[in-house]
């Protein structure tokens, strides 16, 4: 695939439904009392494994449109034992590993060849302390679990910062014996929070913490997924990029703990615009406009770093468009994504022209307020490094060659062609 340089991106679009909540909506609907409806359901390859998943499980899912699901909740322990197939999803891997910690029989959780290096002890090992029974293969998938009745409700504090790590020992402790609390110095994205609050759950919250009641039954009934923030920052980066660009993205997802970037394009000199601001049950969505702007280098440290932990590609491309040196750090969880993030982007954008060098957390970024020469990316089995290389295409003088680009429906199925209808060229 190769994407041409853009004059400019002019437009007003939607964005698929957020992947976060979709998995949630899935997960949490599959352990209800009763149908839950999904509207706005961000299908993709990441969220289909999680349907898939519950399947196996003997949960019935309707697929009423693309984006529409009814989920027939099976109750906080009815889930069947069986093999699951987690594809490329981390998210559903350590989600489901927190399900099944307090279900009765054996399960087991494999993964592609994406999935299985990365590190599984983050929830294991939480798990483990609540009582459960789970086996790693060296630290990674295939996991198996075993039901081991009641786990024990206690406080943690997990090692790294984050919302995936912190969603399995919640929804673990959902069939606890007591109180569970997850204790976080930084925060992380709150959407299991809030959907198991949705469902009737007893969650009390702080700046820094976490902690959920044992619950009766959940009923969620409805969920409306507002559109995906990390779906729609490639988007919002390109227009920030190209110059003449004027693009805005309705009924988006604008979280606090996910918009870090908008936070970041600000500072670095872009337009930004959030208005139309409402709710989708407890969630809030607005619209999003942005404009580019003279860019200017920035530093983005930990605490920042869990509000914009997927955007943090499109910001070395940022970077390299910006007057002055960025230093990204904190950011060593990069590293263990869907491939290392640090060394892709960093081949990729320096392939193109980019001053950029790696740390072991981040990178250091001397930008030019110039289009890249382009050349080629390769996407490295990444989603988002795909659709880096193709943002990176329309900034640049002479285009873009992806290698690999069919991965960005790992979370955006059609993500090229709604990038294509609002480019000019
Ligand atoms: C996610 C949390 C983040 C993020 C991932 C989705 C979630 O991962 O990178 O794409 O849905 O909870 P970590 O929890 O590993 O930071």
């Amino acid at each position: 695939m190769r994407v041409e340089p853009a004059a400019s991106l002019v437009g007003h679009v939607v964005v698929p439904g957020d992947k976060s909540i979709s998995h949630r909506a899935v997960l949490v609907g599959a352990l209800g009392e009763g149908e839950t409806h999904v509207h706005g359901f961000g299908r993709s390859g990441d969220t289909q494994a999680s349907v898939d998943a519950v399947r196996a499980l003997g949960v019935e899912v309707d697929d009423v449109a693309d984006d529409e699901l009814v989920v027939h909740g099976v109750g906080l322990r009815g889930l069947r034992a069986g093999a699951v197939d987690c594809a490329n999803s981390g998210t559903l891997m350590r989600l489901l590993t927190g399900v099944l910690a307090g279900q009765d029989g054996e399960f087991s959780l494999s993964g592609d060849e994406s999935l299985t290096p990365r590190p599984m002890e983050r929830v294991a090992a939480p798990l483990r302390r609540m009582g459960a029974d789970v086996e790693t293969t060296d630290g990674h998938a295939p996991l198996v679990i075993r039901g081991t009745g009641a786990l024990r409700g206690v406080e943690i504090e997990p090692e790294v910062a984050s919302a995936q790590v912190k969603s399995a020992i919640l929804l673990a402790g959902l069939n606890a014996d007591g109180p569970t609390t997850v204790v976080e110095r930084i925060p992380t994205r709150d959407h299991t929070e809030l959907m198991l609050e949705a469902a009737g759950v007893r969650v009390r919250r702080s700046a820094s913490s976490a902690t959920v009641q044992p619950a009766g039954g959940l009923r969620l009934d409805e969920v409306v997924v507002p559109g995906d923030f990390s779906s729609a920052a490639p988007l919002l980066v390109a227009a920030a990029l190209v110059p003449g660009s004027d693009l805005t993205i309705h009924d988006l997802g604008v979280n606090p703990r996910r918009t870090g970037l908008l936070t970041v394009l600000e500072r670095m000199g872009a337009r930004v615009a959030v208005f139309d601001r409402r709710r989708a049950g407890r969630e809030p969505v607005a619209s999003v406009q942005v404009q580019p702007g003279q860019l200017v280098a920035t530093e983005i440290g930990a605490v920042e770093v869990p509000g914009l932990v997927d955007e943090l590609p499109l910001v070395a491309l940022l970077a390299s468009h910006a007057r002055g040196e960025t230093r990204v750090y904190g950011a060593r969880e990069l590293r263990v994504k869907e491939t290392d993030r640090i060394e892709a982007v960093t081949d990729g954008l320096r392939s193109l022209g980019a001053r950029i060098h790696s740390q072991e957390d981040g990178w250091t970024v001397t930008g030019v307020p110039a289009r890249l020469r382009g050349g080629r990316v390769e996407a490295r089995g990444d989603h988002r490094i795909a659709m880096l290389g193709a943002v990176a295409g329309l900034a640049s003088r002479e285009g873009v060659a992806i290698e690999g680009a069919d991965t960005a429906a790992i979370s955006f199925p059609g993500f090229y062609e709604l990038l294509e209808s609002v480019t000019r060229r």
